[in-house]
């Protein structure tokens, strides 16, 4: 192992990684691998550093340089040795960096969903169950900054960075020799200042709502006539899209509001998604009257725009991006099956899932009822064996 004071591994390829092994390679004190799984993202990246390094552009137009020490494809390279792990990817891939990572955690290791996504606490706790003695495990509710990448594997932009991000604590088994949330606030820096919630719980209780809630808002009376330009995806919200994800937001409230209510644990960080905006990006909001107005106002969505696919006569919509394959079943999905736990209705989330399964081609909800064929890709409390109110407070300990 390095003699220097941290060894991390960034797990993925995408802009989050890319920002995460611009920042961290730039540091001193500091050893930065990456495991990139996908295609051959690995290949490509290394490629693209072999006569150069990564720039990574702040807000300001302040910028970080470096190069990661290692970036490979396979985890018996990269993962022995690591104490601090940082999985950046859409969470559908979460599986796979989980079980990739798995046989090679030998000593104690802190590992980090950046962000977790709703049902990151069922999913790793049920893969990591044979490594719990040497992990701890953490959850954030978001990535910490908007970012897109500018050229693979060297240039990466970073549009806004969240003032605060909520983390959740997960498990630890890290007993008193290392404090995991301080581990990773001083290797992220601030900002983001870390606020550790008071139940990792509620991070699949909050932020299912902006993305199917714009995309269903957006699409669903769509007259399936290719559109001449590429639109807005946050900043061109308007009160159809506002009231869906207000909508969503309402019945997520109060799922957390019954389970909090018969489990007696108090989920103080579940915010609407309004105040969740308006706390993460502050001055960056020009004008916060409104859920709607953060969302058009917010100088870190600006140029940010919907998944489009070019087709002939212009763009059509991409139903397959992230904004429905990772929100719907790593989302809603999950707040669905809580809300059947605590025998909630939930008509909204009901039918925004059943637009977006649709879409994406897969049957998670029959009706009302979360027997679709493929309910086993996503994270719904049912998929690992959690059906009871007694099931799930056995594992919220
Ligand atoms: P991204 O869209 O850039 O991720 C793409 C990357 O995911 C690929 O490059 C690849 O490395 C990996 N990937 C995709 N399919 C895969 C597969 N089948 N197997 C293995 N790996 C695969 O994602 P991004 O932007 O880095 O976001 C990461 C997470 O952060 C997501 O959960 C996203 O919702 C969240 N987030 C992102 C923000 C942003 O501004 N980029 C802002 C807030 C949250």
């Amino acid at each position: 192992m390095s003699s220097k004071t941290q060894n991390i591994l960034i797990c993925g390829g995408g802009n989050g990684a890319h920002v995460l092994a611009g920042i961290l390679s730039s540091r001193e004190n500091t050893q930065t691998n990456v495991l990139t799984l996908h295609d051959n993202e690995a290949d490509i990246w290394n490629k693209a550093l072999e006569n150069d390094v990564m720039c990574c552009t702040f807000p300001n137009g302040s910028e970080t340089r470096g190069r990661p020490n290692m970036i490979s494809k396979n985890p018996a390279d990269v993962v022995p040795g690591t104490n601090l792990i940082l999985i950046s990817v859409p969470a559908f891939s979460h599986d796979r960096y989980l079980k990739a990572i798995e046989p090679y955690i030998c000593c104690p290791t802190t590992i980090v969903g950046l962000p977790g996504q709703p049902g990151f606490e069922f999913q790793s706790r049920d893969i990591l169950r044979k490594k719990s003695q040497f992990v701890s495990v953490m959850s954030a509710v978001t990535l910490p900054w908007a970012c897109r990448i500018v050229e693979y594997g060297r240039k990466v932009k970073i549009n806004g960075t969240k003032k605060s991000v909520n983390v959740a604590i997960i498990k630890d088994t890290s007993k008193g020799t290392v404090n995991p949330l301080l581990q990773l606030q001083s290797v992220l820096g601030t900002p983001p200042a870390l606020n550790k919630i008071n139940h990792f719980l509620e991070l699949s209780l909050m932020f299912a709502s902006v993305h199917p809630g714009l995309m269903y808002g957006r699409w669903k009376y769509w007259d399936g006539i290719p559109l001449s330009a590429e639109p807005l995806f946050y900043q061109g919200t308007d009160d159809f899209q506002a009231k869906c994800v207000t909508d969503l937001d309402d019945e997520i409230q109060l799922v957390a509001k019954e389970i909090s209510k018969r489990t007696g644990v108090d989920f103080q960080g579940c915010a609407s998604m309004y105040d969740w905006l308006t706390r993460s990006y502050g001055s960056a909001i020009s004008n916060p009257s409104n859920l709607k107005t953060t969302l058009v106002t917010n100088k870190a969505y600006e140029g940010m725009v919907h998944p489009m696919i070019k087709v002939k006569g212009g763009y059509v919509p991409d139903f397959k991006h992230r904004y429905l394959s990772e929100d719907v079943p790593f989302g809603l999905v999950v707040v669905k099956g809580m809300a059947k736990i605590v025998g909630l209705k939930t008509p909204v989330i009901d039918e925004v899932i059943r637009w977006g399964q649709q879409k994406l081609g897969k049957v998670y909800i029959e009706g009302t009822e979360l027997t679709g064929e493929h309910i086993c890709e996503t994270r719904a409390p049912q998929v690992y064996g959690i059906k009871t109110l007694k099931d799930l407070q056995a594992m919220m300990k």
